[in-house]
């Protein structure tokens, strides 16, 4: 069984968005802002994949880890959207019905996909979305972005990121134990990517026209180029998250988040 915490924390959005920054700071932040508005749609997504997977888990062990890892998520979404409420507040009406009509789209590809996708689709696409997520957040620990500093929402980025490796293994391990197929995992979870990745850039653009910004920053960084090693990682026919060792700093942010926590249970 995988060492995962439930913490059930909420964070408040208070302090302002600052999008009178440059052009080179939005460029930072509006990924991360349209990263957020995907949560509270793909998260729930994750949650009814794992909850038809359940009905198939013969190992009680992994039982309890998809378990809390529907609670981690759980908690995820609802911080997010939270954050959202104030990331669409920042923007004139017009902006804002364009970010809510996005949300409304993605959706329904969601609700969709629950309902007329396999279940072998539907783990391949959570398995896809979290190998990806992962590795961004593994490289970000890695060079100490991991506070959020620079980021609006504070704390929730640290928190969100840390459980992302805390519960890093459970999407593969019920990929492995209900389909275990590698080209599946390849071919459905690059898809499930682009997919995702399609509506990360549709919140952006949005968010961008809204600003007045011309074209969309694409400087890589130390940090990008990590996250693309890790990422590509992924697609190894030996990628095993298990395996990964967790870079310094992730187990005291999660002690720390343990004890923020509302009746946290290990
Ligand atoms: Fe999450
Ligand atoms: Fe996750």
């Amino acid at each position: 069984m995988a060492d995962i915490t439930v913490r059930k924390i909420r964070f408040t959005f208070e302090d302002p968005i600052d999008l009178d920054a440059s052009e080179a700071e939005l460029g930072e932040m509006l990924p991360a802002l349209a990263l957020s508005m995907t949560m509270p749609y793909l998260e729930p997504y994750l949650i009814r994949t794992m909850k038809v997977a359940l009905k198939a888990i013969t190992e009680p062990a992994l039982v309890e880890d998809v378990r809390r890892f529907c609670q981690q998520e759980g908690h995820h979404y609802r911080n997010h959207a939270l954050f959202n409420d104030q990331i669409r507040g920042q923007f004139d009406a017009a902006i804002a019905d364009g970010l809510r009509g996005i949300e409304a789209a993605m959706e329904a590809d969601y609700q969709r996909f629950s309902h007329e996708k396999s279940r072998r689709f539907n783990v391949a696409y959570a398995e896809g979305f979290e190998a990806m997520t992962c590795a961004g957040a593994l490289a970000a620990a890695e060079h100490g972005a991991f506070d959020g500093a620079g980021l609006p929402g504070g704390e929730i980025w640290a928190w969100h990121m840390a459980e992302e490796i805390e519960h890093r293994t459970v999407a593969f391990d019920v990929f492995q134990h209900l389909v275990g197929s590698y080209p599946y995992r390849i071919l459905a979870g690059a898809w499930a990517q682009w997919h995702y990745v399609s509506y990360i850039r549709r919140f952006a653009l949005c968010m961008a026209r809204g600003l007045g910004l011309k074209r969309k920053q694409t400087k890589t960084s130390p940090m990008h180029r990590k996250a693309l090693r890790r990422y590509l990682h992924t697609w190894s026919p030996r990628y095993d998250p298990a395996k990964i060792e967790v870079p310094a700093g992730v187990q005291e942010l999660l002690a720390k988040y343990s004890a923020l926590a509302e009746g946290a249970a290990s």
